[in-house]
């Protein structure tokens, strides 16, 4: 693609295919897609593509991709691969699949073609891997372009309408999301303002535009829709769910969403959260509003991503009762087994917002009878707005790998997300698709654990190396830096910022840098609770919110207890002293002082690598990202000083290795 970064799929990616013979059996679209991609590498790199022809087994081709069902462009994302007698065989029954197959081929390159293996089975453990962009059509007084984006404008959006002329680098987009697995994507902010609400009605075509550059991927396409919508584009006098005009509005919406986009994958809706409208003005339940959108898509195969991101953003800071962190689990628990089929209730990971570090929220795996989708934050609003480098790898691992019941027993998270996963996009009209071009990892990374979420996060890093950083003869040191400098990246990020799972302490609005009290005094239910003596929140049950007591019973006794709660969660779950000793046998105060010293010393080390990287890549990539370290290693230092120097002071607790604190 013309002006944008190849990312993970370099020209040089496509060699091992493009050298060699190939065979495309079947017909369709997505067949199509895989002989327009096997035939540009050939005529790149000399190699030869035929499609169908009857398959001879003398016959020379090192590559055969068959379609064994049909390719209607959407059923069967399976496929095998196979190697024996000299030739690679990838068969699978949908045209996802020999797609799927096709990017496996390239991610193996060469050992594709040698050596034998017998038939493996590949198949995604997520049928739906989706990334919801928060763009606004318009741009926001405040929000700007993309809501939370660090990546330029939007890839869809610009100043009110559908970037028609940037359908190509949309379709290069997809390409991209394919290599890597998702198969479905939201184009416009949760957050509905008028002129995205527009795109349900009247500006339908604008989105089937987009559907289409993204359908030869395999790629559905998706709406946030204002659950006012009915009052607010139709003139009704109510949104009520249960209300027969609302109902027969939202059908014929439908219907005509429909006739543009016959293979629409359906709605994202953020109700009753921060203002948006919902059910609730009308003393309706979120089952009531979900199943009256599921009830309208039904017909079609459409889902409703009904978001569980419900609580209380007027709070008044003085009341100790609310719990901002038990909203979701209170709301939603009560409802389970209310939800229709095509209902998918989508929960952030954490129980609050995407910080650095959260326990994993305790409504997935309470709610056996409702499909639930698991949400991550991909844009880096939290976790260094894409001028730090933190991979995300690790911590979605975690969670993904996490069982809510009794400890080691019981399903993965991985495996009870069963209406799928769900990443927030960092991705903009950057040349480097993501602001700072090593968060391209993040996007790859959430793709392929969304496809596999047990896989080792550190062997999909080493894939995304790989295949981003074309093997050049410095191959092995270059591979060893980038992996390096992003392996530990999340921890290091943590380490600078706040500490032992308390989050926030940013700067409110933007959430950018370090201000330890931002939203110590808020309505939005965030809060440390630092005095002189000690810091945290309470959430026991004993003493506190009780919110440790919304998980199953082997988790809620190990949060319960200070003594048996993870170290990194402490101050998540317990309001404890300075001098409390943590079970690694620091003090609280002496963690906060020394992690933030490292964490710096860290980022100065990565960037020293990242240096030594010059002249093993493109410039202008590494050029980019050594100007970001400087900005990282800048604001770590203000993360370090500000956190360091607050507690100094509330505490007046030295320093035990008496270093310099303002
Ligand atoms: C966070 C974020 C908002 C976003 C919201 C959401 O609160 O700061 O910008 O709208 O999450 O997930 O809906």
């Amino acid at each position: 693609m013309q002006g944008a970064d190849p990312a993970w799929l370099p020209d040089e990616a496509f060699r091992p295919i493009g050298t060699r013979h190939t065979l495309i059996r079947g017909s369709g679209p997505l067949v199509d897609t895989v002989h327009g991609e096997v035939a540009e590498a050939c005529v790149r790199f000399g190699g030869s593509v035929s499609r169908d022809g009857t398959l001879v087994s003398c016959e020379p081709y090192d590559l055969v991709l068959e379609l064994t069902g049909t390719d209607d462009g959407d059923c069967g994302e399976a496929f095998t691969f196979e190697r024996g007698d000299g030739r690679t065989t990838v068969t699978a029954s949908g045209g996802s699949g020999l797609l799927y197959g096709l990017f496996h081929v390239v991610r193996l390159g060469d050992t594709a073609f040698q050596g034998s293996y017998g038939r493996e089975e590949h198949r995604p453990e997520s049928a739906v891997r989706m990334l919801d962009h928060w763009d606004n059509v318009a741009v926001h007084p405040v929000m700007g372009q993309v809501e939370r984006g660090y990546a330029g404008g939007s890839l869809f959006w610009e100043d009110g309408r559908a970037r028609g002329e940037l359908l190509g680098r949309v379709r290069a987009y997809g390409r991209l999301l394919a290599a890597c697995g998702i198969n479905a994507v939201a184009v416009n902010n949760v957050n509905v303002h008028e002129a995205e609400a527009r795109l349900l009605t009247d500006r339908i075509r604008e989105v089937a535009e987009i559907a289409g550059a993204l359908r030869p991927y395999g790629i559905r396409t998706h709406l946030s829709v204002t659950f006012a919508a009915p009052m607010v584009l139709g003139g009704l006098p109510t949104a009520d769910p249960l209300d027969e005009a609302v109902r027969g509005w939202w059908a014929e919406a439908s219907a005509r969403v429909y006739a543009a986009i016959p293979d629409f994958g359906g709605y994202v809706v953020k109700a009753d959260s921060e203002g948006q409208p919902g059910p609730f003005a009308y003393g309706r339940s979120h089952a009531d509003g979900a199943n009256m959108l599921a009830a309208v898509l039904e017909p079609y195969g459409g889902t409703v991503h009904w978001r569980a991101f419900v609580y209380d953003h007027r709070q008044d800071w003085r009341d100790r009762t609310t719990d901002r962190a038990r909203a979701a689990y209170d709301h939603f628990t009560p409802l389970d087994g209310e939800f229709a089929d095509n209902a998918v209730l989508q929960v952030k990971h954490g129980p609050m917002d995407f910080q650095v570090r959260e326990p994993v929220s305790p409504l997935i795996g309470a709610m056996p009878g409702t499909r639930l989708a698991v949400e991550v934050q991909a844009t880096q609003e939290y976790t260094g707005q894409q001028r730090h480098v933190c991979w995300l790898g690790p911590m979605w691992s975690e969670v993904l790998r996490f069982r809510p019941h009794d400890g080691a027993d019981g399903a993965s998270v991985g495996e009870l997300a069963r209406g799928g996963l769900v990443a927030v996009s960092n991705v903009g009209d950057d040349p480097f698709w993501t602001g700072h071009p090593l968060a391209q990892a993040n996007l790859y990374t959430f793709g392929r654990l969304a496809w596999q979420p047990d896989a080792d996060p550190r062997r999909i890093l080493d894939e995304w190396i790989g295949l981003t950083f074309a093997p050049g003869p410095d191959d092995t040191r270059l591979h060893a830096g980038l992996r390096t400098v992003l392996d530990g990246s999340w921890r290091t990020y943590e380490k600078y910022t706040a500490p032992l799972g308390v989050g926030w302490m940013v700067q409110p609005g933007h959430h950018y840098g370090p201000s330890v009290d931002g939203y110590e005094y808020s309505p939005w239910g965030t809060y440390h609770f630092a005095d002189r003596d000690g810091i945290g929140v309470d959430r026991s049950v004993a003493t506190g919110t009780g919110y440790a007591g919304q998980y199953a019973k082997a988790w809620a006794e190990v949060y319960e207890s200070p003594e048996t709660c993870p170290d990194e969660l402490l101050l998540f779950f317990h309001h404890v002293s300075y001098g409390h000793t943590l079970r690694s046998g620091k003090t609280v105060i002496q963690h906060m002082y020394d992690t933030h010293f490292e964490g710096v010393e860290e980022v100065e080390e990565a960037r020293e690598v990242w240096a030594s990287l010059a002249g093993l890549m493109d410039p202008a990539r590494h050029a980019r990202v050594a100007e970001r370290f400087e900005e990282q290693l800048r604001s770590a230092r203000e993360w370090r000083d500000q956190i360091n120097s607050y507690f100094l002071r509330k505490s007046g607790v030295p320093d035990a290795h008496g270093r310099r604190i303002y």
